[in-house]
């Protein structure tokens, strides 16, 4: 019998010995996990992976919110999508992973959903997301972002999006920032009489 005791303390390697034994395929399998292969539309079948990085993106942002209780909200909002003409694209990456997906109604241009994995986080995933609502939507995209969720509201500055409003979410109750993107020298409609 072991005289180990029941929590034995953690085996420690010095540097690099444990990364020695590493298999040199398993490191590509890593730098390719990290890469863009392509972005889709949606299928049933992505359903379980984009509704875990749904997840995993928004626990990240907002960790006070419990946003596993929140999977059937977003997994009826993907199946639902479809019949209501709106569009969902998901980026996958060279292993096959879903890093990321954007959900985008053609007819207004209001951009519902975008979230990346938090692994994939500053990896250019959400620009090549927002590039393909643009080609859906190219002469506008609207959206609300929480006013406290700076690393979005950085992102969509970064990608031309301007301020036109604040509201609150509906279902948190929290600030808003309503903001629209449109194409360089392209002109809002005014409000009319
Ligand atoms: C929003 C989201 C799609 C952006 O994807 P991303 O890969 O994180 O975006 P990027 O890294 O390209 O851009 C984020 C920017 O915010 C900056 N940033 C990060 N943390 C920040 C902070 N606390 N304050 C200000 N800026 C911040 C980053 O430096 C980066 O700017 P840079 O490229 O100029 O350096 C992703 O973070 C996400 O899925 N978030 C959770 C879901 C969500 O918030 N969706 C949007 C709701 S409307």
């Amino acid at each position: 019998m072991s005289d180990a005791p029941a929590s034995a303390p953690p085996i420690r390697y010095p540097p690099g010995i444990a990364g020695k034994r590493r298999k040199p395929w398993l490191r590509k399998q890593d730098r390719l996990r990290r890469t863009l292969r392509e972005i889709v539309a949606y299928v049933p079948a992505h359903g379980a992976e984009v509704v875990d990085l749904w997840v995993a993106s928004w626990a990240r942002t907002l960790p006070e919110i419990d946003f596993e209780a929140r999977r059937p909200w977003i997994a009826d909002r993907l199946a639902a999508a479809g019949d209501k003409g709106v569009a969902v694209r998901v980026a996958f990456s060279e292993v096959g992973e879903a890093m990321g997906f954007v959900m985008i109604d053609p007819a207004t241009g209001w951009l519902d959903q975008i979230a990346v994995h938090p692994a994939f986080w500053g990896a250019g995933i959400a620009e090549a997301l927002i590039d393909a609502a643009r080609r859906i939507s190219p002469a506008r995209i609207g959206l609300d972002v929480n006013a406290d969720n700076p690393r979005a509201v950085a992102f969509y500055r970064r990608q031309g999006f301007a301020v036109t409003g604040e509201g609150r979410n509906p279902r948190s109750g929290l600030p808003t920032l309503v903001l629209e993107w449109r194409p360089v020298g392209a002109v809002a409609p005014s409000p009319g009489p």
